[in-house]
């Protein structure tokens, strides 16, 4: 089939370049000329597994890159919208970019045209983008509009594609539901996975793409509420961490026993220093704000924004508990971008505790293996050193945090990082390590939902007390609050007293 892909983002690369994969002639759009021409000499503007080997493998043979979406569409059966959803400053989704490019195909859309948003959008885009079309010169009847919501993951997208969990068809007739089902036939009736040549699977797979056909609308939420769910799943995590610091019990093992419960499934249970990226926190805003137009109050999702928030910043309070004033202070950091295998830091939690650091008067020097580039961007005015690599960074330093859980990280030499550091104290943002191991190897180790031996053992004492008649269970009086040196200023009152170091 003759595929028009427009935006070559994370999502409009890896939907193109995974197209071309299953045997689609694909021309990936893009109306940055720099991009265009990069990827046209085969280089990837990501860092993303698998992309250099597809872009090689199909550049110039089935896929071609363009900046003229007009003569793209023009020769093509479907057209994928892939452009920007970002979040507006009233929490909804901009959908300017989707809007401009339907008013700028509209008119060269001269036969049965199949319109398909794949950019994350609001619930009933796809009836605006039809009048939008129609109002723009798109004949009724020569187009058709789906929605095909992607559930690619940074880092693991074009796996995520490949060996995809459900394909998610929302159509509203039967064409746009014929020629989505012949777009992805090689996935859904198998062929693709028994080419000699097919990208390996990463995990067990059933051998054919489950496929979900539904209402556009259907669709569109099915979208919204998975990524909200999911943050929603971080955010109730990381707040049973926040108790399990309270009490002394250990999240890790909380967490073993919710996951094994398959109503409740292990993924997505881990602690940390909360979600970033491009998608859940706008994601999560979109959704209640379009919930909200539609006359319902999701105020779960404030809550999960909220929480997701405070981890951050609890974080970082932790740090100054336990380092003191942080005016003048050497600190490591390892990990900038919002999650491992990505160079991406959009709304990455790593770069908001790098800033608020820097802001508290800490030098910091960080390493992270893919996104310094991005980072010192984002980063910028902030005056922070970047190292070459984890030793480097964690050299000198009075402390040193884990905010990304890239592999490597968890592999360290700790007894090399132990002879490098001013102080050897760690503050694990992910959790890689067993406190045991860290106390072990004779470093004062903080993690979240966690208690390090020394500091469990004391912990555990005042949870075996009876609580006194009329004690109200919000009050967090099974534990002693721990006393700060400047009283909060982050946080709130109830929250600050959870805070252990
Ligand atoms: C997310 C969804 O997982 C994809 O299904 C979806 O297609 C994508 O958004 C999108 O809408 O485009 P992504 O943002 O790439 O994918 O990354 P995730 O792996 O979902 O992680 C998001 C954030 O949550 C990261 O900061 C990660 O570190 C954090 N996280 C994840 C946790 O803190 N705990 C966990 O247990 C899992």
């Amino acid at each position: 089939m003759h595929i028009t892909v427009i935006g070559s983002g994370y999502v409009g690369l890896v939907t193109a370049l995974c197209l071309a994969e299953i045997g689609h002639q694909v021309i990936a759009v893009d109306s940055d000329t720099a991009k265009i021409e990069a990827l046209t000499r085969g280089e990837a503007p990501i860092h993303e597994a698998l992309l250099p080997e597809l872009l090689q493998r199909h550049n110039g043979q089935r896929l071609r890159f363009s900046a003229f979406p007009r003569s793209a569409v023009t020769a093509s059966d479907v057209v994928f919208l892939a452009v920007g959803t970002p979040q507006s400053d009233n929490g909804e989704a901009d959908l300017s970019q989707v809007e401009a490019v339907a008013k700028e195909i509209a008119p060269v859309i001269h036969r049965s045209t199949l319109i398909v948003e794949k950019s994350t959008v609001p619930v009933c885009t796809s009836e605006r983008l039809r009048e939008i079309l129609c109002g723009a010169g798109a004949r009724a009847g020569w187009f058709s509009v789906a929605s095909n919501p992607e559930f690619l993951r940074e880092g693991s997208a074009v796996t995520d594609f490949l060996f995809p969990d459900r394909i998610v068809a929302g159509v509203d007739d039967e064409f746009s539901g014929f020629l989505l089902q012949e777009v992805y036939r090689p996935l859904t009736s198998g062929a693709y996975y028994r080419q000699e040549d097919a990208v390996p699977c990463p995990r067990r797979y059933e051998g054919r793409a489950r496929w979900l056909m539904t209402s556009a609308k259907s669709a569109e939420l099915i979208k919204h509420a998975s990524n909200a769910f999911l943050a929603t799943k971080i955010s109730y995590i990381n707040t049973v961490a926040r108790l399990a610091e309270a009490v002394g019990a250990d999240i890790d093992e909380v967490c073993a026993g919710m996951g094994s419960d398959p109503r409740i499934g292990g993924e997505f249970l881990r602690a940390g220093v909360g979600y970033g990226g491009s998608c859940f926190p706008k994601d999560v805003a979109a959704f209640a704000a379009v919930a909200r137009r539609c006359g319902v109050e999701f105020s779960l999702l404030r809550d999960v924004a909220q929480t997701n928030e405070e981890q951050r910043w609890r974080f970082v309070e932790r740090v100054r508990r336990a380092m003191g004033p942080l005016d003048g202070k050497r600190i490591g950091v390892l990990g900038l971008a919002f999650k491992e295998d990505t160079d991406d830091v959009r709304e990455s939690p790593a770069i908001a505790i790098v800033r608020e650091l820097a802001r508290q008067g800490a030098a910091v020097c960080a390493h992270d293996p893919a996104a310094m580039e991005r980072a010192r961007a984002a980063l910028w005015p902030t005056r922070i050193t970047y190292a070459h690599d984890e030793y480097d960074a964690a050299c000198g330093s009075e402390g040193l945090l884990i905010l990304t859980g890239w592999r490597q990280f968890a592999k360290l030499d700790l007894q090399r990082l132990h002879s490098v550091m001013k102080a050897p104290v760690i503050f694990d943002g992910r959790n890689l390590y067993a406190p045991e191991e860290m106390v072990a190897a004779g470093f004062a180790y903080h993690s979240v939902g966690r208690m390090s031996p020394a500091v469990k053992r004391t912990a555990a004492i005042p949870v075996l007390k009876r609580e006194p008649a009329g004690h109200s269970p919000d009050q967090p009086s099974c534990r002693k609050a721990p006393q700060s040196e400047a009283g909060p200023r982050l946080l709130p009152a109830a929250a600050q007293a959870c805070v252990r170091s």
